[in-house]
């Protein structure tokens, strides 16, 4: 069995679980809050011994570089040695100064905090010191202020308490922003198509603002999908976005359409995209949102031209990182 210390504690594991759940067996209190790789939360940094490379899924060049792995997702072949990364040192106060619910799953937030991010990026609001819940930024950093959509849950650790109890003035603690799925400058004439399901729209609307203000002349082509009417949210501020920007064309989709609300494109993502964009070479493309709907596009989209480096994903699950 590897020798695994965390500081200078020896940490045991059983067979099949994770680091994550050897700490939290072992009594040291370690912050998460998806324990699906998405997160971030549950950073560490290996000081001694080789990291599995599942641990570092998803973690930037830089992070990889500084030994950072993902603890909920690191079952050790050898010997480690590390140490936690996500301390309470390294986050933000920030405090509450806007609060809307948009429709009857969103409750819309704006914080004011001092963090770099760029829109797209996610960060996690610590509840605890050891439990949050990640959200992704659909603000651009110009506009001052961090925008987050949260699913409305009524049990929600994070979403219950800023949508009944955190009131404006009120503070929390944000961890810095993560992510690599954001809006890249480098091709500002690059076509680009943005796909999101539900409170997938956050991460989309930064994206694309982060664009718009930094001089994108590429055509951008916004697709927000819901169940149905009710459930789409930014309808009127999205389309006058678009009647501005004559390079911005923004299509809100439904799965069922019942009472035949005008302007709504009506199907389901995986079949509509194919069928509007059957070539995407030089595209940059954003999918975020449910897994199964995230992973067949992802997967026609490189078939259709655009290279596996221009395709950014972020994946939401109730226990990972939401809007
Ligand atoms: S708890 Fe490990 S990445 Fe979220």
């Amino acid at each position: 069995m590897p020798t695994i210390t965390y500081e200078n504690q020896q940490i045991t594991l059983h067979d099949q679980q994770n680091l994550l759940e050897g700490l939290e067996q072992a009594g040291v209190e370690v912050p998460c809050s998806c324990s699906s790789g998405v997160c971030q939360g549950c950073m560490a940094q290996a000081l001694k011994g080789s990291i599995p490379p599942a641990a570092q899924i998803g973690l930037s060049a830089n992070q990889r570089r500084l030994n950072y792995f993902l603890t909920c997702q690191c079952y050790p072949k050898s010997d480690l040695h590390f140490t936690l990364t996500n301390n309470l040192e390294s986050r933000a106060t920030a405090t509450l100064v806007e609060k809307r619910v948009l429709n009857q799953r969103v409750l819309m937030v704006r914080f004011k905090a001092d963090i770099d991010w760029r829109a797209g990026q996610h960060v996690i609001i610590w509840r605890t010191e050891t439990r949050g819940r990640a959200y992704s930024i659909a603000s651009s950093p110009d506009e001052g202020y961090v925008e987050l959509h949260v699913r409305r849950r009524p049990n929600g650790l994070v979403s219950h308490w800023l949508e009944h109890e955190l009131e404006l003035g009120g503070h929390c603690q944000f961890s810095p922003a993560t992510g690599d799925t954001y809006y890249s400058p480098a091709m500002p004439g690059q076509p680009v198509l943005l796909v999101g399901t539900g409170t997938g729209l956050a991460p989309l609307s930064g994206i694309l603002r982060q664009a718009l203000n930094e001089g994108h002349h590429g055509d951008i082509y916004l697709y927000a999908a819901a169940g149905e009417p009710q459930y789409l949210y930014l309808l009127d501020e999205l389309t006058e976005l678009a009647q501005k920007h004559q390079a911005l064309h923004f299509f809100p989709v439904v799965h069922r359409n019942p009472d035949q609300q005008p302007n709504l494109l009506e199907g389901d993502l995986v079949d509509l995209i194919p069928q509007r964009h059957p070539k995407l070479r030089r595209h940059l493309v954003y999918l975020c949102g449910a897994q199964p709907m995230v992973e067949v596009l992802k997967e026609y989209c490189f078939y259709s031209g655009a290279l596996m480096e221009d395709i950014f994903v972020k994946t939401f699950s109730p226990g990972g990182v939401g809007g």
